[in-house]
């Protein structure tokens, strides 16, 4: 069956081709969509929650940004598909909103506008390199002192030599060279040529079999089989499994988002995505000081997904979920296979050897998986939610593809190959966590552990114990992480109580690792603020969605998260969105060239009192295998 087939009446359903058809007429026929204005965005904007859980009519809306690429002028608009009609449209002030993403439209021209420029040319010929043989990227500007730049549409460009046709040219970087481009005009503003450094000629062909040398023939195949099939439901976006039941969605900005989690008929989550994620790196070399991608908000990532392949990234019983976008021109672009959903054994779920009664129990864990994959520029991100039969959610992010490279020495890098650099960055992602634990009313508590002095009450020394602070206003939960202590935060509901007389809760488990390491004073901490801390707690509002704000690109900062919260709203007994940043710090290794193997970062929601015993033990003895006692 199709999802077509199966699709039902639910104001969440996935985007259709011919609502992004809708869409594009209402605004051609509203004499919005001239002949040079693209799409810069299009994603569903979803009811507010009140309205969806109080099954208010559907009304289908999509929110599109509209980008003259003549007169670098742009809207934000919200269209009805169910009406027709445009909602509303109002035009962006980029010195204080920002910019519209980077679109492929920009991509496309950026070589042509390099190679018309005599600076650039004069300053690859002063290096030997033919202009022909040069692959440009255009990366996110930022925002610095170039006056010059304010509300202006600006990229910077570096270089990568490509030796022929198959040649990675990552390997190749034109390092001491970079060129400020501006978009709308199609002129470079300036080429800075601040030294001829060697290109290094490394191999970074990980898909040429002389790189790879020989292959490993010790390795027998794998199969997964599973004879009766897969033993979760699909029906339109809806998806059941074991106790869960969860409704699935994509959209070309956060890519898969998952809609009203919960277990045994109990809310958990109404809406988990990843919203922003952010890749600082810390070369201050004045050619390199400026690299900060934004991947969700500046190049809107999801757009570029994978269409999966059985086999090589998803095995055992799959079913797959085609995504709907819209391309630069409103056009709708179907992405085969772009989310996979699946089983998988995960060992282990519980098990018990008795001294006394000698029983032996076992039961095996599984997990039910849902995946995509996008390469963005030199990476490769993929994102994996994952539910288990114990009630545990989590998120690992798999950051794979090839480092950035640069080819000067530098203390802020690693040689990764002969003459290759690899700068160090970070991979910063906030997961937007809008929590319905057992209802909307929720409450936040920091739970921590308290070592106890020996003294009264503890004459041998032995004791520690639990704190637990609510965090009751916005205020006071923008919290970091402790790993020394276990730090973790607690999403309880005070109007219910478990069996025990616990307030039912779910916990949020976080890997601790650093966030943000530019300085405090740095343009990218005021734009990426979110990335300063582990937590953040706000009062749900239907239109606070991006913690660095909704035009991200050339936003000078202060956007999202820190404007919210400057409201110092209650959260204590509210409904509440957690927003979680998480990630990594990459020094890169001499292993991660010419591909890096997967390195992998999440955080895990594990229910703590909302069930009253282990919810579990009604997962049967595993059958027809080679366990039988
Ligand atoms: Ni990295």
């Amino acid at each position: 069956m199709t999802l077509a087939e199966t699709r039902t009446d639910h104001p969440l359903e996935m985007t259709t081709a011919e609502e992004v058809d809708a869409v594009r007429e209402v605004l051609t026929g509203a004499g919005l969509l001239t002949e040079t204005v693209r799409f810069a965005f299009f994603a569903p904007e979803e009811p507010p929650k009140a309205d969806v859980l109080a099954g208010a009519s559907v009304d289908r809306r999509f929110r599109t940004v509209l980008l003259d690429l003549a007169t670098g002028r742009s809207w934000d608009t919200v269209v009805s598909a169910t009406a027709g009609e445009v909602v509303s449209s109002c035009e962006l002030d980029p010195p204080v909103d920002g910019q519209p993403p980077i679109i492929d439209s920009e991509f496309e021209v950026i070589e042509d506008i390099l190679n018309a420029e005599p600076a650039w040319l004069e300053a690859l010929g002063k290096r030997g390199i033919e202009p022909a043989s040069v692959r440009a990227v255009p990366l996110s500007a930022g925002v610095y002192d170039y006056p010059g730049e304010v509300g202006r549409r600006v990229v910077r460009a570096f270089g990568f030599r490509q030796d022929h046709e198959a040649d990675h040219p990552w390997a190749h970087p034109i390092d001491g060279l970079v060129a400020y481009v501006d978009l709308t005009a199609r002129t470079v503003d300036q080429v800075i040529d601040e030294a001829v450094v060697p290109v290094p000629s490394t191999s970074g062909n990980f898909d040429d079999p002389e790189v790879q040398g020989p292959p490993l023939d010790s390795l027998k195949p794998i199969s997964i089989t599973q004879p009766e099939g897969r033993s979760f439901t699909v029906e339109g976006n809806r998806v059941r499994w074991g106790k869960w039941d969860l409704r699935v969605g994509f959209n070309e900005r956060e890519g898969l988002t998952l809609h009203q989690i919960a277990f045994d008929g109990r809310p958990v989550v109404y809406r988990a995505s990843v919203a922003e994620m952010v890749v600082p790196y810390a070369d201050p070399s004045p050619v390199r000081f400026w690299q900060n991608y934004f991947d969700c908000g500046e190049y809107m990532f999801a757009r570029y997904a994978d269409s999966l392949q059985l086999g090589c990234d998803c095995l055992g019983d799959i079913h797959y979920l085609d995504a709907v976008i819209a391309d630069d021109f409103g056009r709708p672009k179907t992405i085969r296979n772009a989310i996979c959903m699946h089983e998988e054994d995960y060992g282990v779920l519980w098990k018990h050897s008795d001294i006394f009664t000698g029983s032996a129990e076992t039961r095996r864990q599984r997990r039910m998986v849902f995946s995509f994959f996008t390469p963005i520029g030199n990476y490769d991100y993929g994102f994996y939610w994952y539910l288990y039969l114990d009630g545990t959610i989590q998120l690992e992010v798999k950051a794979t593809g090839i480092v950035f490279t640069a080819a000067a020495p530098s203390e802020y890098g690693t040689e990764v190959a002969p003459g290759l650099m690899a700068p160090f960055h970070q991979h910063l992602f906030s997961a937007r966590l809008d929590m319905t634990v057992d209802g909307v009313r929720n409450a936040v508590e920091e739970v921590e552990a308290v070592r106890v002095p020996m003294g009264e009450g503890n004459p041998y020394g032995n004791a520690f114990a639990r704190r637990r602070t609510r965090l009751t206003r916005e205020s006071e939960a923008r919290r970091s992480a402790d790993g020394s202590v276990v730090r973790s935060w607690h999403v309880v509901n005070p109007d219910v109580t478990n069996a025990l007389g616990q307030p039912v809760g779910y916990a949020l488990i976080p890997e601790g690792k650093a966030t943000m390491l530019a300085d405090d004073a740095s343009s990218i901490h005021a734009r990426a603020t979110f990335a300063t801390h582990h937590l953040w707690v706000t009062r749900y509002d239907h239109a606070e969605r991006y913690p660095a704000g909704d035009f991200v690109n050339q936003n000078p900062g202060g956007a999202g998260l820190p404007a919210w919260v400057a409201a110092d709203r209650s959260i204590d007994g509210e409904d509440v969105v957690l927003w979680h940043t998480f990630g990594t710090t990459h020094f890169p290794r001499p292993e991660d060239w010419p591909v890096m193997p997967v390195d992998y970062t999440g955080f895990t929601l594990k229910p703590v009192g909302f069930f009253d015993r282990n919810p579990a033990l009604d997962v049967p003895k595993p059958t027809g295998g080679h366990c039988s006692s």
